[in-house]
């Protein structure tokens, strides 16, 4: 566990990282608009390709996730010593994790309207430990493929991380991946009640 400044700079550092909006800016960059004005309002990959541009979603996409794993990673390598990390369930890692996701979620500079946290919570998958980042984009990739449907896909990710660490025995990190599930989930309400009544557009549908 790492001391009490240890864990408030791991907090900062990942809600700094988390609440960059990839997604807005560029597309504002691109001369696309606001990409919160079209499709979910969403500024995460998914509704980017939506603004019809495919190489700015995989930047998103790849941007987004890379601002989880950097403070993770750093928290894990600056902030505590690695022998440390499996007794840390709250040490700084999964701090910078939550707040991560957090930040993307609800970033200040934006009114605390962000995005849906699935690709922030890929990077932070890999920087926890790379067998969850691993399992992470594996069901994310083969549920998108199967289904086409982004957040069925997305979802899928983010519960299967918080299962196999805790099948892996990363027992410090389950309670974190817990809570960003659940948070995930919640933000994907409207997406579930879509999908549930067959009206949830599938990636590539223009929709
Ligand atoms: O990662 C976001 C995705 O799961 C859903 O995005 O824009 O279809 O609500 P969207």
């Amino acid at each position: 566990m790492g001391s009490t400044l240890d864990i408030v700079l791991a907090a900062l550092l990942g809600y700094a990282c988390g609440s960059i909006p990839f997604g807005l800016l560029l597309t504002r960059m691109a001369g696309l608009g606001d990409v919160r004005k079209i499709g979910s309002g969403n500024i995460g990959a998914t509704n980017v390709l939506r603004a019809g541009n495919k190489g700015l979603a995989a930047a998103t996409l790849v941007l987004d996730l890379v601002k989880g794993f950097v403070p993770v990673a750093l928290a894990a390598s600056f902030f505590v010593a690695p022998a440390e990390m499996p007794e840390a369930a709250l040490g700084p890692a999964p701090v910078a994790a939550i707040f991560a996701v957090l930040g993307h979620c609800f970033p200040i500079w934006l009114g605390f309207r962000g995005g849906k946290g699935v690709a922030t919570n890929a990077g932070v998958s890999f920087g926890l430990a790379w067998p969850l980042g691993l399992a992470y984009a594996v069901v994310w990739l083969a549920i998108l493929a199967v289904t086409r449907f982004s957040s069925l896909a997305g979802m899928s990710a983010v519960c299967a991380a918080a299962i196999v660490a805790a099948v892996l025995g990363y027992v410090a990190f389950v309670p974190a991946l817990v809570l960003i599930a659940a948070l995930v989930l919640w933000l994907h309400r409207d997406n579930i009640g879509r999908l549930m009544a067959g009206s949830e557009p599938k990636v590539g549908s223009g929709k």
